[in-house]
């Protein structure tokens, strides 16, 4: 299964923090939003990742994260020209796709909970259709919103319904089979002329191919979509941070873990930080070896 991040968009509602810079490069307490979204890939077992981004952006992330080998992956770049949907990932993304299955995560989406990596590594191991996650929440007209049945199909899907069907919010982590591509070719822009990923995840539907996982209480799916939602995606990281001495979406760490590189990898890599927290933390799980 090959990897999305799709960090596009004008930042427009988090404006004027997003003028100048783009927004999953905007700090969610230690690290930059998008390793949040990357690690989800990566923890999904997932190593052959594209980042999209607007033309004046794509840049900053190349700087960032470069070819993706020091953490023992391969990260590669492309250019959403303007903003036309989400779904548009999988046209700039075709070649990348190639001929096999496709995980998309959107590039300002914080996920985290016990027993996601095995989970995603269960759901990425044989793709057919498309699974989608529901979280619940307390204003679900803000987003995507889904409802299944008794098995965990999914039986409608709405976006940005002003009277929701149910609380349970689609959050921007996808994963399709292969048709996904054929599915957006053929797709019409919407309303307001953006390709939907909401009219992608239909046909899915239509065809009763698309799954709705539910991620539960006690998981947490953060947005970062306001001034204050931002703020509280970073304190959550710093409560557990803080409190259990681990990292949250740590892509060195999760390098190591994943055996995507060795310890002596790790430890360079927490060397070249210098004398940062982040770099002691990457030296001493490597030290430890575990
Ligand atoms: C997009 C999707 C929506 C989804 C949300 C998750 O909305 O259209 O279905 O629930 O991402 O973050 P947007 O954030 O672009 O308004």
């Amino acid at each position: 299964m090959k990897g999305i991040v799709l960090a596009g968009g004008n930042g427009t509602r988090l404006h004027p923090l997003t003028r100048a810079v783009s927004k999953q490069i905007l700090p969610v307490y230690d690290k930059p939003m998008i390793y949040y979204p990357l690690s989800v890939l990566m923890l999904g077992g997932i190593r052959e990742i594209q980042v999209i981004s607007t033309p004046d952006h794509v840049g900053l992330y190349r700087a960032l994260l470069g070819d993706g080998s020091q953490l023992g992956i391969e990260i590669s770049y492309a250019i959403q020209q303007r903003a036309n949907g989400i779904a548009e990932a999988f046209l700039i993304g075709a070649d990348h796709i190639g001929d096999g299955s496709v995980a998309l995560v959107l590039g300002d989406n914080v996920f985290h909970g016990p027993g996601f990596p095995t989970l995603l590594q269960g759901l990425t191991a044989d793709m057919d259709g498309c699974v989608l996650f529901g979280y619940a929440v307390k204003d679900p007209e803000r987003y995507g919103v889904g409802t299944t049945d008794t098995t965990g199909r999914l039986i409608s899907i709405e976006e940005k319904p002003s009277a929701p069907r149910s609380n349970l919010a689609i959050t921007g982590l996808y994963l399709y089979d292969n048709d996904v591509v054929d599915i957006t070719k053929n797709l019409t822009p919407s309303p307001r002329g953006e390709l939907e990923i909401t009219d992608v995840n239909r046909v899915y539907l239509d065809q009763g191919r698309a799954r709705l996982v539910d991620l539960g209480r006690g998981f947490a799916w953060l947005d970062t979509g306001t001034h204050d939602s931002l703020l509280q995606a970073s304190q959550y990281v710093q409560v557990l941070e803080h409190r259990q001495g681990v990292r949250i979406a740590c892509l060195e760490e999760i390098a190591f873990r994943m055996g995507f590189i060795d310890a002596a990898a790790c430890y360079a890599l927490g060397a070249q930080l210098g004398h940062t927290g982040y770099g002691e933390y990457l030296m001493t799980i490597a030290s430890q070896g575990n």
